[in-house]
């Protein structure tokens, strides 16, 4: 799949949804709604809605927050019991999810009085969900750790998005299926608009304040009846087109501020940040041909933000002389690998991948051996260049 679709979708689905999203809210207020047919079913409803909401909600938190706090969530991760832990609550809740969602699609087959009342379009956002939690819990089954490996691939690539720097280099190397799953995500928010998944905005604490004895009849061709809403009997006043022109303006303004970061990707304008020296530490104590795993602070800037990360690096002093820094990131899918001693070999937990002391790959599916980072001494202490490179290609490319 060519990398300008994983700029150039993201950010049209976005266009789509905000430009959409508040004209169809300024426009046609009474219909952002979640338009629920509860009235008209609610036994199975029950056991589709519960589990759908609690599972796909906790997921989207899940893949959210290795986007803004990659470093915590790594942590997280760190203990093999713990990301153990992770995949298997992340794997409850996603059969949580797809139990739910069959139970509302086969509500709205077999229930005569839900599917008297279900759109074009919500068999559309249906089929589409239904794809999109089905890639999920194919990725979770078929390709392990996910929760790991994403925070290094796809989490950066939509970081990246968001900072209006687009890099579809970070994912486009993942399988198909992984790619798939985000495009589709994107595709779900360019539904927005169009169906009733804007009750996700639907907050309804107007009601507090709003007078109780307003009555609105809000319906297809009914405009002109309606009761204290200022209905004008279908005539274009001057305040109807005011209205008509900021609501259009709005929805204008919001699709060009979004569309701008996919233009800038295409006109190639994205910036490269420079590489820097970062201080390690002291490399008297350091054993030979004993991996040590070492960390240091490094100012970090993507975009607009600034903020100091923490990276973890294995150094290794060679008997033979020299040494060698190895990037701690599994050149598989991005898990953290650790030495083991007893062995004498690395070995990343996630997939079985196991290399040389000096990063060569002797089992598992790592497609190339560990990748070495730049680094030199002065006066005792090591200085190491900090880079990523994309994961799961036999080549080291530069992230
Ligand atoms: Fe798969 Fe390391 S991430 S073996």
């Amino acid at each position: 799949m060519a990398p300008v679709y994983f700029a150039v979708i993201p950010y049209a689905a976005m266009v789509i949804a905000v430009a959409g999203g508040i004209y169809r809210y300024f426009a046609d207020r009474f219909s952002y709604s979640s338009f629920s047919s509860q009235l008209l079913e609610d036994q199975t409803l029950f056991w589709g809605s519960v589990p759908w909401h609690y599972g796909i909600t906790i997921i989207l938190f899940a893949h959210v927050i290795p986007i803004f706090a990659p470093s915590l969530w790594v942590w997280l991760h760190s203990d093999p019991m713990r990301m153990l832990i992770f995949e298997l609550i992340g794997s409850a809740l996603g059969l949580l999810a797809i139990f739910g969602l069959l139970a509302l699609i086969l509500r709205r087959i077999l229930s005569r009085r839900a599917a008297a009342v279900t759109s074009v379009m919500d068999w559309v956002l249906l089929a589409g969900l239904l794809l999109q939690v089905s890639a999920g819990a194919y990725i979770t089954l078929f390709y392990r750790w996910g929760s790991m490996w994403y925070v290094y691939t796809a989490a950066p690539w939509l970081r990246s998005l968001f900072m209006f720097s687009p890099r579809p280099d970070l994912i486009t190397a993942l399988p198909w299926v992984v790619r798939f799953h985000a495009l589709n995500a994107f595709v779900l928010i360019g539904l927005f608009p169009f169906t009733r998944l804007v009750h996700i905005f639907t907050v309804p604490v107007s009601y507090l304040w709003r007078p109780y004895q307003v009555v609105i009849w809000n319906g297809p061709g009914r405009e002109a009846g309606a009761i204290g809403t200022g209905g004008n009997g279908g005539g274009v006043t001057r305040r109807g087109f005011f209205r008509k022109a900021v609501i259009w303006a709005l929805s204008g303004a919001a699709g060009i501020v979004t569309a701008v970061p996919a233009l800038r990707f295409i006109i190639n304008a994205q910036p490269l940040s420079g590489l820097v020296w970062s201080k390690v530490g002291d490399v008297g104590p350091l054993p030979v041909d004993s991996p040590v795993s070492m960390n240091f602070e490094m100012r970090s800037t993507e975009a607009y933000m600034h903020q100091m990360v923490l990276h973890d690096v294995w150094v290794v002093r060679r008997s033979a002389g020299g040494f060698a820094v190895f990037s701690p990131i599994c050149p598989h899918l991005g898990c953290h690998y650790k030495w083991d001693p007893e062995m004498a070999h690395f070995e990343c937990p996630c997939h079985g991948s196991v290399f040389t002391i000096d990063g060569r790959v002797i089992a598992g599916p790592a497609p190339r051996p560990l990748d070495t980072l730049p680094y030199r001494i002065e006066n005792g202490t090591l200085y190491v260049k900090w880079e990523r490179f994309q994961v799961g290609i036999p080549k080291k490319v530069r992230v």
